[in-house]
């Protein structure tokens, strides 16, 4: 035995020797044999973690394509890369093991750094790897489906942000199983965002009631007054007067508004979304989401001006289709609270909404959802058996950045577990997003209100789609 041991040791030792050795030399030689160039080294991280929104026609400032594109942004990406800025990645490491973490490895960064610092040099072109495969700009691959908005929408030079809704009837005559969904802006110059929803056709979609132009008026009128929200122009706001509710979970209406309970989008479910740093909506094989026959698609489009300039935009979705026999229907939920008030100058006001889950559910993936005052959101669970665990902790939210977060493996969460969303508000003046610290915040689509959606997809354990589609394929 301590025999097998010595000549163990002896031969770590050894292993350890030759390794320090040829560092010395290396390093003794300069880095010249081993120069970390852009073509060897640099251009396969850049490919796998960053060309997704660094390439032409995307949301990032320049292209990681090509060598010529990224040298003049050398420091900066130095700058950003070692202070963890970019790639964009709000989440704490210590909650949830997410699928598409967007970090670097220590090593990556390292190697960054390095490459930077000796020179930010090419090397040899023929050492590139090919570049990565967006086809037609897409980022899910060639969709089967695409839907475009009716027509371009046209946008003023001057006011206010809009949001505008449009329907789009894309004559789907039997269910449809998604796989794969983008939103995808046309003109980027004001796209702030998409939020595509499927409008079934057993509610919104069916032709409203024939009331006579005056009574259509009087229950608008009444649902007006009775309503703690408004509208100012296009957009839903919470009346500033509406009873105030921060803490939703401890509140018999959850701190949420709504007609008829349950689903509280009032639009049906999120298909797609575009946001700044947003991913597309990916599915695993087998889980899908299901368009009903007959749905309409809605567009809520957020556009921003571009002052002295009139736009126009015709944004769209693309869908792919499940290839695979669907086995799990994908569900959307918000868990909201819409009826908070964030006083003037809070520097750290808490907002919570509860939701318990009815069945045994798995979590595919979170999002959350603030404005600018936004500063941190938690999800926690509470399990029937006295259990808790925060699921997911973003400690420094950031607006520009709505990041969906998709566990790896989806998260078991038992029938009777209550999920809490903590939102912390930001309404002082350190905030250097604050649109104007000397108001009271209330919920509202505007960017100048606030938000409180902790969004997530689920599976419910029991349920199976109608296996209808891969039968066809
Ligand atoms: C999810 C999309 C996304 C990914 C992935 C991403 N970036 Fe970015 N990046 C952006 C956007 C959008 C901006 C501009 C807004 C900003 O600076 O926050 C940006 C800005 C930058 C800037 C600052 C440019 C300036 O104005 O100085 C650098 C440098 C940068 N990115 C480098 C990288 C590198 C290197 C990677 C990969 C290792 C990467 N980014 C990954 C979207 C992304």
């Amino acid at each position: 035995m301590t025999k097998h041991n010595n000549t163990f040791l002896l031969l770590l030792a050894l292993t350890l020797a030759v390794f320090f050795l040829s560092q010395q030399v290396s390093n003794a030689n300069g880095t010249s044999s081993k120069a970390i160039t852009f073509s060897k080294d640099v251009a396969p991280i850049f490919n796998k973690n960053c060309a997704e929104c660094h390439r032409p026609g995307e949301s990032a400032p320049f292209s990681t394509l090509s060598y010529k594109d990224v040298r003049p942004w050398a420091k900066s990406i130095r700058e950003k890369v070692a202070r963890k800025t970019m790639p964009p990645w709000h989440a704490d490491p210590h909650y949830g093991v997410w699928a598409n973490d967007r970090r670097l490895t220590k090593e990556e960064i390292d190697t960054i750094v390095a490459w930077v610092d000796g020179g930010a040099k090419e090397g040899d072109p023929k050492d590139l790897p090919p570049a990565p495969k967006f086809p037609d700009g897409w980022t899910i691959g060639k969709p089967d489906i695409i839907i475009q908005m009716p027509e371009a929408y046209t946008l003023e030079a001057s006011g206010p942000d809009e949001y505008q809704y449009f329907e789009v009837d894309p004559g789907l005559k039997e269910d449809i199983y998604v796989q794969r969904a983008e939103a995808r802006p046309d003109n980027r110059k004001i796209v702030h965002h998409i939020i595509a929803f499927v409008r079934p056709p057993d509610t919104g979609g069916k032709p409203r009631p024939n009331l006579s132009r005056e009574e259509m008026e009087k229950l608008r009128q009444r649902m007006e007054k009775e309503s703690p929200r408004y509208r100012e122009g296009f957009l839903v706001r919470t009346k500033p007067d509406a009873p105030v509710v921060d803490d939703g979970c401890a509140s018999p209406t959850s701190g949420r508004f709504t007609r008829g309970g349950g689903q509280e989008m009032e639009n049906g479910q999120l298909l797609a979304g575009y946001a700044p740093g947003m991913n597309q909506a990916v599915w695993e094989p087998g889980t899908v989401k299901r368009v009903p026959a007959g749905s309409k698609i809605v567009f809520q489009m957020h556009y921003s001006k571009v002052a002295g300039s009139v736009q126009k935009d015709r944004s769209s979705i693309g869908l792919i289709l499940a290839r695979t026999q669907p086995e799990k229907l994908v569900h959307t939920f918000g868990i909201s609270n819409n009826m908070f008030l964030i006083p003037p100058g809070a520097g750290n006001h808490r907002v919570t909404a509860c939701w318990t889950a009815k069945e045994d559910i798995h979590v595919i993936n979170f999002m959350p959802h603030l404005h600018l005052r936004g500063k941190a959101v938690e999800y926690k669970a509470f399990y029937p058996d006295g259990r808790t665990e925060i699921l997911l902790n973003v400690p420094e939210y950031d607006f520009s950045w709505q990041t969906v977060y998709y566990f790896k493996q989806p998260k078991a969460i038992p029938a009777g577990a209550k999920i809490m969303v903590t939102g912390y508000f930001d309404n002082s003046t350190k905030n250097r997003y604050n649109p104007d610290p000397t108001k009271a915040v209330r919920y509202g689509e505007p960017t100048y209100d606030e938000m409180m959606i902790g969004w997530m997809d689920y599976t419910a354990d029991k349920e199976r789609a109608k296996p209808s589609v891969a039968s066809k394929e």
